[in-house]
């Protein structure tokens, strides 16, 4: 009987193993012939979310009239240079009326064009053009000052009735010492050296400049000036612009004397002994930049966006914040835990601040990771190599990296952002001291400091081909030099070269359309201290992967360990002095990148 049982219990359990063997098999057999699964549906993004923002310095782009100076229609005749790079948005440096003391970014009237610029028919020509092409078209918007000639600084400092107030002024110190010498309220140092208060003879009180003496500082605790503000903005939204760029928020507000004893209290020493009282870096900014109450202002401009967006319905406008910044403070602009919601999202000046060409493979992915990480969460990235404040991106990292930096511009998540010249490896120009026009060169610098400081390099005129000043005016007399280098950099010639910067920024803004790079997930990783990896991957599309030697040296390194990467992989894109074209095939897991070398890989869905 029990032998019996015993039998039946073996077979029994045989019998069972059998049964599920076949199932896993059936399982696996027929998943085998299954059809391929449809696509991964893909939700249309907003316009801005994924859209390449391409920096225009309207003073260096494109003269039409051979006075030597960028100007408007100079843009419009040029804007098809947008569309045939894949640019979807553009963002100018401001245009409006101005004395050019820091050329632009003193506004003298808030409401109408400079005249070097052209008319406001020019304006309202270029923005109905670039819509016709399907281009956004973003303005500068300068709130944290205004120039010593505008209305609003000669009515305030005449202490007019509404505008007595519009600025920052205060009392000389008192100066038990020396009565007869007038002492600043602080001792704030502006952002171009010297101390950030200027008398006025006329008002005999001091006026705050954070930055040129002619750039007067606004108070923003003062209603009618934010509400100004909102006219301003009002009056370029009713023309059609598609949004702003908002430019030095962290100085918006400073320290009121009324928490401080009725006086503007001293910003503490930084107790560095190389800077002088008068010299940026004598002080640290306690009471003069990333002060908590600026972002309750920029929280209201969204409020007022949004609130515009739905009045007037159409396409998305939108704000982008300028400020350097802690990730902290920098991540306050996009809104705060509370649920207030701020710009769109605030520039991201990691590649310009924290990474260079000294930079290894981990400095970079742990940098870029940061703004990942610190991002709240829902926000937008976005990544910015240049602008017209630093050093070119060739010159500050290296020559042989500009495929490679433009390719991880494209293929991050999120906004890529192109200063103009990047998208064909314009580096820096050299300018004399005898040429420099840069305020910040010309007050901090001196003819044998102010390459430290000068902007002017950054700023040089466009490269559109091998003519007379690199095709950007008639004149040979141009604001700033042309750089020596534009017989050899420029876009006509990269446009005829088989391989060019230009063409591989072509290649990948149009890569960037592709659902993986709008839509898939992202894994960055070092491989080494030389090279290292960025995969983006979204179920049933192709995966593409960038590898970049940053170093200066070969590297090998094993595709074994890049998740996602199945080989044979295709290049897609490679770096112009790479040996590898479009179309070849990597089948060996074992890869040596030359120095600087960057190559995306195509690869089979997950
Ligand atoms: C930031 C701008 O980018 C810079 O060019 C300007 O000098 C300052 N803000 C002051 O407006």
């Amino acid at each position: 009987m029990r032998a019996t049982k015993v039998v039946v219990l073996v077979v029994g359990s045989i019998a069972l193993l059998g049964l599920v063997a076949g199932f896993i098999t059936w399982v696996v057999l027929s998943n085998q012939n299954a059809p391929t699964p449809p696509p991964t549906e893909v939700i249309q993004l907003d316009w801005w979310k994924n859209c390449v923002l391409y920096q225009i310095y309207p003073r260096s782009f494109k003269d039409s009239d051979g006075d030597g100076i960028g100007d408007l229609k100079g843009i419009i005749s040029e804007l098809k240079h947008f569309v045939d790079a894949g640019v979807d948005a553009i963002w100018m440096s401001p245009i409006f009326e101005s004395p050019m003391v820091d050329f632009g970014y003193d506004i003298s009237n808030f409401y109408d064009i400079h005249y070097e610029y052209g008319t406001m028919e020019d304006f309202e020509e270029l923005l109905d053009k670039a819509h016709e092409l399907g281009l956004k078209v973003l303005l500068d918007f300068v709130p944290n000052h205004a120039s010593n000639e505008s209305e609003y600084f000669i009515k305030s400092e005449a202490r007019e009735p509404g505008y007595e107030n519009f600025f920052i002024w205060a009392d000389p110190l008192p100066n038990p010492e020396n009565p007869g010498v007038r002492l600043p309220p602080s001792n704030w140092v502006s952002q171009f050296g010297g101390s950030a208060w200027e008398w006025s003879e006329k008002r005999q009180q001091y006026y705050l400049h954070q930055f040129a003496i002619q750039q007067v500082d606004f108070d923003f605790r003062n209603p009618a000036v934010k509400q100004e503000m909102f006219n301003i903005m009002k009056f370029w939204l009713d023309k059609g612009a598609d949004g702003f760029r908002l430019d030095a928020l962290p100085y918006l507000i400073e320290a009121d004397p009324a928490d401080h004893e009725g006086r503007y209290p001293d910003d503490p020493l930084s107790g560095l002994t190389q800077f002088e009282s008068h010299q940026l870096g004598y002080t640290i900014p306690l009471y003069t930049k990333d002060l908590i109450e600026l972002y309750d202002v920029v929280y209201e401009w969204r409020e007022f966006l949004d609130e515009y967006n739905k009045n007037h319905g159409g396409d998305t406008r939108v704000v982008f914040s300028e400020g350097y910044a802690n990730v902290s403070m920098t991540m306050l602009y996009y809104g705060n835990e509370d649920g207030a919601i701020g710009a769109h999202f605030p520039f991201n000046f990691d590649f310009i601040t924290d990474l260079s060409s000294k930079s290894n493979a981990r400095d970079f992915v742990y940098i870029i990771l940061r703004w990942l990480t610190y991002m709240p969460y829902g926000g937008i990235p976005n990544w910015v190599f240049g602008n017209h404040d630093n050093n070119r991106m060739p010159t500050r990292f290296r020559h042989d990296m500009v495929d490679g930096l433009n390719i991880i511009n494209m293929l991050l998540p999120g906004v890529a952002v192109t200063y103009q010249g990047e998208e064909i490896g314009m580096r820096d120009g050299y300018v004399s001291w005898e040429d420099t026009v840069d305020i910040e060169a010309c007050n901090r610098g001196d003819p044998d400091t102010y390459h430290l400081y000068s902007r002017d390099p950054a700023r040089t005129p466009y490269h559109w081909d091998n003519s007379t000043s690199a095709g950007f005016s008639t004149s040979t007399n141009t604001w700033l030099p042309v750089a020596e280098d534009y017989q050899e950099i420029n876009l006509a010639k990269q446009k005829e070269t088989a391989r060019s910067h230009f063409k591989n920024y072509q290649a990948l803004t149009k890569l960037r359309k592709q659902a993986t790079l709008s839509h898939g997930e992202y894994d960055i990783r070092a491989l080494s201290d030389r090279t290292f990896y960025l995969v983006r991957s979204l179920p049933t599309h192709d995966t593409y992967v960038l590898l970049f030697n940053v170093s200066e040296r070969r590297d090998t390194v094993d595709l074994g360990r890049v998740p996602h990467l199945t080989l044979p992989a295709t290049v897609y894109v490679s770096s112009i002095h790479s040996a590898r074209l479009a179309g070849h095939e990597i089948t060996s897991s074992q890869l040596s990148l030359e120095a600087g070398e960057a190559l995306v890989l195509k690869a089979q869905p997950i």
